[in-house]
């Protein structure tokens, strides 16, 4: 069966017209393992901004009866601002004179039908990691792209995977012509801990499974 019939048609659509910054491929292996792993504990995901991503990690949340949080505080990063490469005015509020992807992903969870499993933290990585303190079934980084946010995301948020769950990190890149080194360096050290075993990567996903 082609994954993707796996998931549910309507959340897929969703998933598919959200802006955002993820492959089909990944989204959908994103899906399986939060179905797989939210019978482990609450699912978390850094970095939401409208909620592409969220969507197919809410709709494996959903299928696998847990939830999902998903942490961002919505004023884009380093890249998205005015003047930077991933910058979309439509996501610019002149009044506050700031980024806001909030308004669109609370619209794009209710359209998937994900108000009741995907649950919004606006908040800094940071902050956020204070307030959970559960061990998790999976955790998603995919927030601040500098070496400064990724080394944060890891730092908080690796330790907090139970055992047997995910650690998943978007943007690898081997080739440093070809994107960024933060996430792939985190994805090393995470290597390098021996807390993880790696499973196998899709496109720019890395996945990890806590021993
Ligand atoms: C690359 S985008 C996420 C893309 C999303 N996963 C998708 O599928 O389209 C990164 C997001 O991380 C958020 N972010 C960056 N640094 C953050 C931090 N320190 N705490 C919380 N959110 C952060 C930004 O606001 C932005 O929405």
């Amino acid at each position: 069966m082609p994954s993707v019939d796996r998931m549910d048609p309507r959340a897929l659509e969703v998933a598919r017209a959200c802006k955002g910054f993820l492959d089909e491929e990944e989204g959908m292996r994103l899906h399986d393992l939060a179905r797989e792993c939210a019978p482990i504990g609450p699912i978390v995901e850094i970095g939401s901004y409208c909620g592409k991503s969220s969507v197919y990690v809410g709709a494996g949340t959903k299928a696998g009866g847990g939830t999902l949080l998903c942490v961002d505080h919505h004023r884009g990063n380093e890249e998205q601002q005015p003047g930077e490469l991933y910058h979309d005015p439509d996501l610019f509020d002149p009044e506050q004179g700031a980024m806001d992807s909030l308004r669109i992903i609370r619209r794009t969870l209710r359209d998937a039908g994900l108000e009741d499993t995907a649950l919004l933290l606006v908040s800094s990585s940071t902050a956020a990691a204070r307030l959970v303190t559960v061990p998790l079934g999976m955790v998603f980084i995919d927030g601040g792209h500098s070496f400064e946010a990724a080394q944060t995301d890891y730092e908080r948020w690796a330790g907090k995977v139970a055992h047997g769950g995910i650690l998943a990190i978007h943007d690898l890149f081997p080739n440093p012509d070809e994107g960024g080194q933060a996430p792939i360096t985190i994805y090393r050290q995470a290597i390098a801990s021996e807390l993880f075993d790696e499973l196998p990567t899709t496109k720019t996903l890395g996945v990890l499974r806590r021993r």
